[in-house]
């Protein structure tokens, strides 16, 4: 993976304050970066950032949040779209009001985001946008019905909006996790009957025969968002112990 330094650049991570975006947020901070953490509760955004209240759900939430950034920094340079939430089930399980609900945040919020920074990444040398989806977009996991398809259609999303923005110099990719441990998934796992059992079953799900690391996940992002992936857009990059390819 590159040790790309980001002297200079001004990055967005959305949902930063805990879990994957955290991660993220730290190293491209201490790769150099201005990092803004735009989040519901920004309260736990790792410290040396920028904490920004924002709600990803909403257009003027986002652009108050995106003024916020460039009236302290006057520019934005790397955006990665990570807040998410997620939702189980099958098509039975769940309501049009959750599709709408986790919808809103997973796909509306990545394109909410992205449009607000497009005018200050096309002023940008080192314009990236680096988008989480997550395994789900392809594994066909069971009761995962709706967030696999928000994930699918992030993916999805990836490559179009490569494709819109490659000639101005925007590149834009995804990362693709495995099960990660973050608050998220400890959350998940207090409320199975059989906790211990759980994060095992989830540990050999992926064939490295453990949970993915927050800070795996933080690497591949800050591999996509640098200088050495310079040649690389529309792409998903799995960080997921082996579980799509093999
Ligand atoms: P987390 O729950 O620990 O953190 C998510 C963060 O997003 C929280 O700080 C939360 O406040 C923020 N957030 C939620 N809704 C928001 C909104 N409307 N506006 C602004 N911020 C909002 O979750 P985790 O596990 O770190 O997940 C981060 C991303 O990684 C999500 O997109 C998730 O789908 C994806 N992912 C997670 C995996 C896992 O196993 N944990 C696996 C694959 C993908």
């Amino acid at each position: 993976m590159s040790s790309d330094t980001f002297d200079g650049l001004v990055a967005i991570v959305t949902g930063g304050a805990s879990g994957i975006g955290a991660a993220i947020a730290s190293m491209l901070r201490d790769r150099g970066a201005d990092v803004a953490v735009l989040d519901l509760d920004p309260s736990t955004a790792p410290e040396g950032t920028l904490p920004v209240t924002a709600d990803v759900t909403s257009d003027a939430s986002v652009r108050a949040a995106i003024d916020t950034v460039t009236s302290t920094w006057g520019r934005v340079d790397i955006v990665v779209n990570n807040a998410g939430i997620g939702a189980q089930g099958t098509v039975e399980d769940n309501s049009d009001e959750d599709w709408h609900r986790v919808y809103d945040v997973n796909v509306l919020g990545v394109v909410r985001t992205t449009r607000a920074a497009l005018p200050y990444l096309r002023l940008s040398p080192s314009a990236a946008i680096v988008n989480v989806s997550s395994i789900a977009a392809t594994a066909g996991l069971q009761q995962r019905a709706l967030y696999s398809a928000t994930k699918g259609a992030v993916q999805s999303l990836t490559v179009a909006m490569a494709a819109d923005h490659v000639r101005e110099g925007i590149r834009v990719n995804c990362v693709n996790p495995g099960t990660v441990a973050t608050p998220w998934v400890d959350r998940l796992l207090d409320s199975a009957t059989d906790p211990a059992a759980e994060r095992a079953a989830l540990a050999a799900r992926q064939p490295h025969g453990r949970l993915v690391t927050a800070e795996e996940v933080a690497g591949a992002v800050a591999y996509l968002a640098g200088r050495g992936s310079g040649s690389t857009t529309g792409t998903s990059l799995a960080v997921d112990g082996g579980m799509s390819g093999l």
